[in-house]
């Protein structure tokens, strides 16, 4: 996958995602990152990229020319211009930065529609909220541009060319960065190779399975059914597709400071501490996220 990011601080993007476990996948060339400042692309000769608002009111729009061009520069290299990318993501990082006012692809910018596997986001209050089933959604996307807004938003001509908006919750931030990396991070972890075991994104919160497929396939006799069932107060065909909080974890020491690890965890039986973890789940769900479980 490709990301694009439009931001008048690309270091705060560059910074996060060389980090950790995405700076791993960026060094793998799991994914190719780029980052544009549109203030490079205005035309105002003190590299203006806002203005007042038209009919009055506070603060300042972002205006359409510097992220306009820019985003037509950044589609031109979509798809078929992709090569232009260094192939060595050292490099490719240290390139960053000057990405953007290289010698254009000889290409003409896409315009809308644009195809399925690319998607051009907008960070913003207003958007559609960002899921773990967005995520996934995205991740199966070439090609993401993400455009982050300041100030009191971006003129509506920018908005009108892309395909998403999308809110990170319901306050206003003083940029789209933090947006930008949310969305970046949470895709990126449905990407094969990015996360070490692939079986902790399952594992996680917000993941919708089939538990009571698990359970069977655990061997969990009627008679233990009956009582999980009557225990945590949830149906059979509720189980069979439940979008559940994350159980709680523990490491060693089994014993801290008096306060002990929960027995079955210690049993190895891999059945009880199934049945466990799930009905622990279950009631956390209830008590913190009850909208999930209706
Ligand atoms: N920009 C400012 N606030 C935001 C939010 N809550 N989500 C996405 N982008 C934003």
């Amino acid at each position: 996958m490709r990301i694009d990011v439009l931001s008048l601080f690309p270091e705060i993007i560059e910074n996060y995602c060389q980090t950790s476990i995405l700076g791993l996948a960026l060094k793998q060339n799991l994914y190719q990152l780029n980052t544009h400042n549109p203030r490079d692309y205005s035309k105002d000769k003190h590299h203006k990229v806002d203005d007042t608002p038209y009919g009055g009111g506070a603060g300042m729009v972002l205006a359409p020319q510097p992220f306009l061009d820019c985003l037509g520069e950044v589609t031109v290299m979509s798809d078929n211009c992709v090569t232009r990318a260094p192939q060595d993501p050292q490099l490719q990082l240290s390139k960053l930065r000057s990405f953007g006012t290289r010698k254009p692809c000889s290409r003409t910018p896409q315009q809308a529609p644009y195809p399925e596997t690319l998607e051009i986001i907008i960070t913003s209050p207003s958007g559609q909220p960002l899921t773990q089933e967005l995520a996934r959604e995205l991740s199966t996307k070439k090609q993401l541009v993400i455009l982050c807004g300041r100030y009191e938003g971006f003129d509506q001509r920018i908005r009108d060319k892309a395909t998403m908006e999308i809110s990170i919750g319901d306050y206003v931030l003083t940029g789209g960065e933090l947006a930008a990396l949310s969305i970046i991070d949470a895709t990126l972890r449905h990407i094969p190779g990015v996360l070490g075991d692939p079986q902790s994104l399952e594992d996680e919160s917000f993941s919708k399975l089939n538990y009571l497929e698990k359970l069977k396939e655990l061997q969990v006799s009627k008679k233990e059914m009956l009582s999980f069932l009557e225990e945590t107060g949830i149906s059979r065909e509720e189980l069979e597709e439940l979008q559940l909080l994350e159980h709680p974890h523990y490491t060693r020491p089994a014993d801290f400071r008096g306060d002990r690890v929960p027995e079955v965890l210690e049993s190895g039986n891999h059945k009880k501490i199934f049945m466990w973890r799930l009905a622990e789940a279950i009631k956390l769900t209830r008590l913190k996220r009850g909208d999930l479980l209706n």
